[in-house]
């Protein structure tokens, strides 16, 4: 039976050929210009799935660049949050020739048969911050710690409360989550759920819409106008004369849309001081709107770090090395429990931005102006 790494080098001529049979096909085309006779690393195939939020944006660059610096071609395709686009984008890089896949999944449970198509053809595929679903074809993962995540959303939503130096409440709260075809997403609600749910069941939390379980208050491809239009219904059905004190919300862009809705409700003046908002992924939009004082939280987790992993992956399975992983039991796929290797995330307010993403190399301060 053949080692992963001889079948692959069998196959690379015929990759090089369909390669440049198709060099021009591409759209999203991410990758370096053909070099005919640089047999030093194959193309790699990266399946990002939008281009409407900016980290993903920067997860595809920073990958590519950090395959280039490894000797390889890539081809970089965003599926624009339809699973369809996504799996037929990935049949094509197969049909291509990649010799290696890094995927970030739109649907968790949709790509399936294009994985089967993938081990087929002898590629590993590394799950890139989305798990995916049953299927035994992902080789490894390379995430954040996505419970700690949701806890750091939740510790600052008690924190900034004051419950947990002695405030009794009770403070009116809802829930956000993000779409519910991203494993993520659980894991990020429980995470939040393991903090606030003591002081839930003690009422010193009060969700007044009674919109509590995750089906309940999922946003789906977590869209923000989706948050906006279901916090716009909440605020009407359930708080005309109360005040809502707190939205957790799992990712900056619903929280943006969970923002707009408030101050349209005449939220953020003086007597109706706008509420603590969580977030996630430090964008732009949303590290402004904490600097202006609305948005009140962001999870930072540097892209730059887990596409070094995710490419470290690759190089390291291609080469016939055994990547390096932190986790081999949290991440059960349904079909098996996929090695990972997961980065820390960090809190990140008004209070920090500074030290944590400008002195970090994040953003310069004038991108923050
Ligand atoms: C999740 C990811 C979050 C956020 C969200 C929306 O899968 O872990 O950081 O980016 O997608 O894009």
């Amino acid at each position: 039976m053949p080692t992963r790494r001889s079948a692959l080098t069998l196959m690379a001529s015929a990759a090089s050929l369909a390669l440049t049979l198709t060099a021009c096909g591409q759209s999203g085309e991410g990758g370096s210009k053909e070099r005919p006779g640089d047999a030093k690393g194959g193309t790699i195939g990266i399946a990002m799935p939008t281009k409407s939020s900016e980290r993903w944006i920067d997860d595809g660059d920073n990958v590519v660049k950090d395959l280039r610096a490894k000797g390889y071609r890539t081809r970089l395709v965003y599926g624009e949050d339809d699973p369809d686009t996504q799996v037929s984008q990935i049949e094509n890089l197969i049909t291509q020739g990649v010799e290696g896949l890094i995927v970030a999944a739109i649907d968790n449970k949709s790509l399936n048969n294009v994985l089967q198509e993938a081990a087929d053809a002898n590629i590993p595929v590394i799950a890139y911050d989305r798990l995916i679903l049953g299927t035994k074809n992902v080789d490894y993962y390379a995430s954040f710690d996505n419970e700690k995540v949701g806890r750091l959303q939740g510790t600052y939503i008690v924190h900034r409360l004051g419950l947990d130096s002695g405030r009794k409440g009770p403070f009116d709260i809802e829930l956000f989550a993000g779409s519910n075809d991203d494993n993520n997403t659980r894991y990020f609600f429980d995470g939040a759920m393991s903090v606030l749910k003591p002081y839930l069941d003690k009422k010193q939390l009060v969700v007044r819409s009674g919109q509590r379980e995750l089906n309940k208050v999922t946003t789906l491809r977590w869209d923000g106008a989706t948050a906006q239009k279901r916090m716009d219904d909440i605020l009407t059905s359930s708080y005309r004369s109360q005040k809502v004190d707190a939205v957790l919300s799992p990712y900056d862009g619903i929280s943006i849309g969970i923002l707009s809705s408030l101050k349209s409700d005449g939220y953020g003046s003086g007597s109706k001081p706008l509420p603590v908002v969580t977030g996630q992924d430090a964008e732009l939009a949303s590290v402004k709107s904490i600097i202006a004082g609305q948005q009140t939280q962001t999870v930072y987790k540097d892209t730059r770090k887990l596409a070094d992993v995710a490419a470290t992956m690759v190089d390291d399975v291609l080469k016939g090395r055994k990547p390096q992983v932190n986790d081999t039991t949290s991440y059960d796929n349904g079909t098996r429990v996929v090695p990972a290797y997961l980065l820390q995330p960090v809190s990140v307010d008004k209070a920090n931005y500074r030290q944590v993403l400008v002195d970090g190399g994040y953003y310069t301060a004038s991108q923050l102006k």
